[in-house]
């Protein structure tokens, strides 16, 4: 009987957590490569075979085994882990195209830690891309060339939309999409209490709550016009939703968002200096 040569690894997952799940899941998916081309590299046991199990991926405990049978490598363990694992892959690395989802981890942190001819693109997902709608922005360094920043932009489109912008932005992504699925989980408890307050029981408030806003954020991402004027096709004259809309004028609301943007922006430049 012939034996079975393993397809060659195409991307190795190093940190093998709820991030590269998302986009283990994704890539697997949208069919953008087959189980056995993807390996998952992390400290703990249990995480690789429940992994294994799940999609029927490559596994290793060793980093550096990853790096050397892959075509491309996406680091996802915690920015604080960011060093040790880049000193141990370094001289493994090459030329190879090296993505890091690493919150607040700059592309000159990334650099200093590797050979100079290293490829490197900084990405920032956010929380969604669990359920693949995420909302991510890639920051290619120094000599990206177009056929690696394609790839990245394949891999990140399976988890959701994908913009490619200059790194000096990433600190407002961070503000926006990267914790605005916290502030828009806020608004879900809050619509969901004003239901429960006008006597709807709770798990029929929290399902329309969520629903309307997943409509809403539908109608808005799937149109050209202006939120201002979505917001003016449904409230009619005398109606109920202008009354609305005038409460939360009087709360604040935008300016809160607004703030809460601003301050989340500022607290990752603060981070990424330390
Ligand atoms: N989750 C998000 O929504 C999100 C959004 C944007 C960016 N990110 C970024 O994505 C990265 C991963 O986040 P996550 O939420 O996926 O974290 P996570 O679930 O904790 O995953 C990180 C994984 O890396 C493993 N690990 C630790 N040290 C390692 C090493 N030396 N070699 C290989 N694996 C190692 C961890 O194992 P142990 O648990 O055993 O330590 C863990 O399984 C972070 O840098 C984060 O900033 C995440």
């Amino acid at each position: 009987m012939k034996s079975q040569k393993k397809p060659a690894v195409q991307i190795a997952f190093l940190g093998s957590g709820n991030m590269a799940e998302a986009i283990i899941k994704g890539v697997l998916d949208a069919d953008l490569c087959k189980a056995p081309a993807l390996m998952a590299s992390d400290l703990s046991e249990n995480r690789l075979k429940t992994l294994h199990q799940s999609y029927k991926i490559r596994t290793t405990h060793s980093n550096r085994e990853a790096v050397r049978e892959a075509e491309l490598v996406i680091l996802g363990v915690k920015p604080k882990t960011v060093e040790a694992v880049l000193a141990e892959i370094r001289s493994e690395l090459g030329a190879k195209l090296l993505i890091s989802v690493a919150a607040g981890v700059p592309l000159s942190r990334l650099a200093a830690g590797l050979a100079r001819e290293s490829q490197i693109i900084r990405a920032m997902p956010n929380a969604p891309a669990k359920v693949q709608i995420g909302a991510t922005v890639l920051a290619p360094g120094k000599g990206v060339d177009a056929a690696h920043l394609k790839r990245a932009l394949q891999i990140f489109d399976a988890i959701g939309k994908t913009w490619v912008l200059d790194e000096s932005h990433l600190d407002a992504v961070t503000g926006l999409s990267g914790s605005g699925p916290a502030f828009a989980f806020v608004m879900l408890e809050a619509l969901a209490d004003g239901g429960v307050k006008a006597g709807l029981p709770r798990k029929i408030a929290q399902a329309l709550a969520a629903q309307t806003v997943l409509g809403a954020a539908k109608m808005a991402s799937e149109s050209n016009e202006h939120p201002a004027r979505l917001k003016d096709f449904v409230a009619s004259p005398g109606g109920t939703t202008i009354s609305g809309l005038h409460a939360l004028e009087a709360g604040n609301i935008r300016a809160a968002f607004i703030d809460a943007v601003e301050a989340a922006t500022q607290r990752s430049k603060e981070l990424g200096k330390t």
